[in-house]
């Protein structure tokens, strides 16, 4: 499977359009344990992207992905848009000038970008942050690649443990962010970020499957 520019700026089309569709649920989320602003964070963030977009779809992968994340880092406030900036401009980095890639380099540039944020946020998985999906999910594709499983599987593989980490981070008690001043509280609530992180992996998943 080659994952080609074009599929790349459908998965970040894909992204707006989810955000839009799931701000109010995000916004929920985080109205339980936060501030009530994810969903508009991450809407507001990956609009200003969607409009990016024609500008940029001409340049490389690395430059969108680049872009992406200068556009998140200024546009969306609080933890998440400097979290998920870091993650754009590091991935950015790791895939350079390439305009094609195939699922092992897009999951290590995107492990790149990861380790970016775990610099950048300093959380341990089971703080109850979007980190409790991003790491198990990419280890879990990358490990499933290695053993010979198609990418087509992987990508659905990808999915559905991204919804079971979601649902991991229910019992977690919060220990980064706003949601840590909860303390005991923040059990029994589902992380926002982490949330809006498998409904990114999920926005892949339909990108690619659109061809
Ligand atoms: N240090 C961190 N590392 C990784 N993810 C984090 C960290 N802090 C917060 N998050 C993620 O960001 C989400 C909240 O994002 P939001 O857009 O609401 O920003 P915010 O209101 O500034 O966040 P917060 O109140 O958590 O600081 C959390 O649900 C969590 O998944
Ligand atoms: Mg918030």
């Amino acid at each position: 499977m080659l994952i080609e520019k074009t599929d790349i700026l459908a998965w970040l089309a894909q992204c707006a359009a989810t955000y839009a569709e799931q701000m109010d649920f995000l916004t929920e989320l985080d109205r339980d344990i936060g501030d009530a602003d994810h969903g508009l964070n991450m809407n507001r963030g990956f609009k200003h992207v969607a409009e990016l977009l024609p500008g940029i779809e001409r340049h490389d992968i690395g430059t969108i992905f680049k872009n992406t994340g200068m556009t998140l880092l200024s546009s969306v406030g609080g933890a998440s848009g400097p979290l998920y900036g870091t993650f754009f401009i590091r991935a950015a980095a790791a895939v350079g000038s390439r305009t094609a890639l195939n699922l092992k380099d897009l999951l290590d540039a995107m492990s790149v970008g990861v380790e970016g944020v775990v610099v950048r946020g300093k959380a341990n998985l089971g703080d109850k942050t979007m980190c409790d999906v991003w790491i198990p999910v990419l280890e879990k594709a990358k490990q499933a690649l290695a053993n010979g499983m198609e990418p087509e599987q992987v990508l659905a593989l990808i999915s559905t443990t991204a919804d079971e980490c979601v649902v991991s981070t229910i019992m977690m008690q919060a220990k980064k962010g706003r949601a840590s001043y909860l303390g005991e509280r923040s059990i029994g609530h589902q992380d926002p970020g982490a949330t809006s992180t498998m409904l990114m992996l999920k926005a892949l998943e339909q990108a690619i499957k659109r061809k």
